[in-house]
């Protein structure tokens, strides 16, 4: 046992002043000050906590990540308790009221608004990179009919990167930014690709003369016209949900590209994983849920009792609560006044009553107000989506599109970022050791 006293302590290079914490290891007696930066201890200051020479070391244990920051980061700020989303430092009410996706990717993926002639240069490049190698097409068309779109998608992301296996080069900034631009515009068309091919319809190719948000529409829908015009309520509805879905800074998806993307592989693979960990239910898929629910709830007088069932723990009111926001999710709020401009168009979505109603009461009752859940992005989205004429297996990948601006802004955040190495968690051993092998003959 040590008799190292708080007179004597293990002083960390940088801890100074009150912007420490003054550790004590109870099985040594030995007390250690830790810097505190940004509100914040490293883990690896914990290491030199030991009980004896070859100790390995004191470690913190933290499943899912749920209270260790991962990175520094300049992109995206949530503030969960009081519902605040911005982009580098932009509120996302005004982005989605006054920007476009185009727009809010330049400046997720630059750190500044464009000037005008930014913006038409970037928009320009985005344009006439909305066309896949016809080999792409010759490989989507191999999946099965019924092949999910969200599947098709992961898959043919991930195979861009042998039709660009200059990719690779991902110190060379000119090469990063030609697949940031390829990424960000390929995406509709491989998203669109995915939809058709579940249709049993042909390919649509991109219409360059369109916005980004019309022309995925044009690949979604068009048929036998020559020119499809898309309805500007719907393109701008489009644009706000690609805006709202753009960041959303280390959740699960985000943190799969940075980790395999710490491998140093090219942006392709790591937005392929990206992808795969967008595919999951508890991430991508809640919208889905949503609109099952409310699609069993039926009618909006059965709302009350599905009710009293969430509340005695039957099942979840899905599309309430989140990990993060403990207040309405800003997101759910623009979605929702967005939802009545398409239903303009597309008309009433019947099941939007049932939404109205359990949102009306949730708000007003005690078990949800007292645990802080709110509507979520996912309550309204899948009720535009489903407007739109989009299977629940789509909806995935309407997230997957916009997220990839996030995904491949935080991809060149890591690849820049002097502290970042390979992601490898450490682990408690919790298995057996040093056992004889056992011949068959005597298991
Ligand atoms: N309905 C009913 N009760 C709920 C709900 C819900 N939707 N969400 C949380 N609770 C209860 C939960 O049972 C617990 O109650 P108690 O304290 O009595 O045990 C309390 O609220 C705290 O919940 P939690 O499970 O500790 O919260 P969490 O942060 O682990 O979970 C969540 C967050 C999003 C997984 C959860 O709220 C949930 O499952 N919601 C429904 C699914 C959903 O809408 N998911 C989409 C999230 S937004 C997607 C995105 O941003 O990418």
């Amino acid at each position: 046992m040590s008799d190292t006293t708080t007179d004597q302590r293990a002083q960390v290079p940088g801890a100074a002043g009150d912007q420490t914490l003054t550790v004590t290891d109870n099985r040594t007696g030995q007390t250690f000050e830790l810097p505190i930066v940004d509100g914040t201890v490293r883990a690896m200051d914990f290491r030199q906590m030991k009980v004896s020479e070859d100790d390995f070391g004191l470690m913190s244990y933290d499943p899912a990540f749920t209270n260790t920051a991962s990175c520094r980061s300049a992109i995206t700020f949530i503030d969960g308790d009081r519902g605040i989303l911005e982009y580098r430092g932009y509120p996302i009410e005004q982005l989605a009221e006054q920007s476009t996706y185009v727009e809010v990717a330049y400046l997720l993926v630059h750190g500044e608004l464009p000037t005008q002639q930014q913006l038409d240069d970037w928009t320009h490049e985005i344009t006439v990179h909305t066309f896949v190698h016809e080999s792409v097409k010759s490989f989507m068309q191999g999946f099965r009919h019924d092949a999910h779109p969200m599947g098709m998608l992961c898959g043919s992301v991930g195979a861009l990167s042998t039709f660009y296996p200059d990719a690779n080069d991902i110190a060379d900034p000119d090469n990063r930014h030609a697949q940031t631009v390829r990424l960000i515009a390929k995406m509709p068309t491989l998203a669109a690709f995915a939809y058709r091919h579940t249709q049993g319809q042909p390919y649509v190719y991109p219409d360059n003369d369109l916005a980004y948000p019309g022309n995925f529409l044009s690949m979604m829908y068009k048929m036998t016209e020559l020119k499809y015009e898309p309805d500007p309520r719907l393109e701008r509805a489009l644009d706000i949900l690609f805006i709202l879905h753009a960041d959303h800074e280390q959740n699960c998806s985000t943190n799969a590209v940075r980790a395999v993307g710490s491998s140093q592989v090219d942006p392709y693979s790591a937005v392929a994983a990206g992808v795969a960990a967008l595919y999951g239910p508890l991430h991508g898929g809640a919208n889905e849920a949503v609109l099952r629910m409310l699609t069993r709830i039926g009618e909006k007088a059965n709302v009350p009792s599905f009710i009293e069932g969430v509340k005695a723990g039957n099942e979840k009111l899905m599309g309430f609560g989140h990990r993060v926001y403990k207040n309405y999710d800003p997101r759910a709020k623009i979605i929702k006044a967005s939802a009545y401009d398409v239903f303009e168009v597309t008309g009433v979505n019947p099941l939007l009553e049932i939404a109205l109603e359990l949102e009306k009461i949730a708000l007003e009752d005690d078990y949800f107000v007292s645990r802080k859940l709110y509507p979520n992005v996912d309550f309204y989205s899948g009720l535009i989506y489903e407007a739109l004429g989009l299977p629940v297996s789509m909806f995935p990948v309407m997230f997957a599109i916009p997220r990839t601006s996030g995904w491949i802004a935080q991809w060149l955040e890591m690849v820049q970022d002097k502290e970042q190495k390979i992601a490898r968690p450490r682990q408690i051993y919790t298995g057996d050791r040093t056992r004889d092998y056992v011949a068959m003959s005597e298991r």
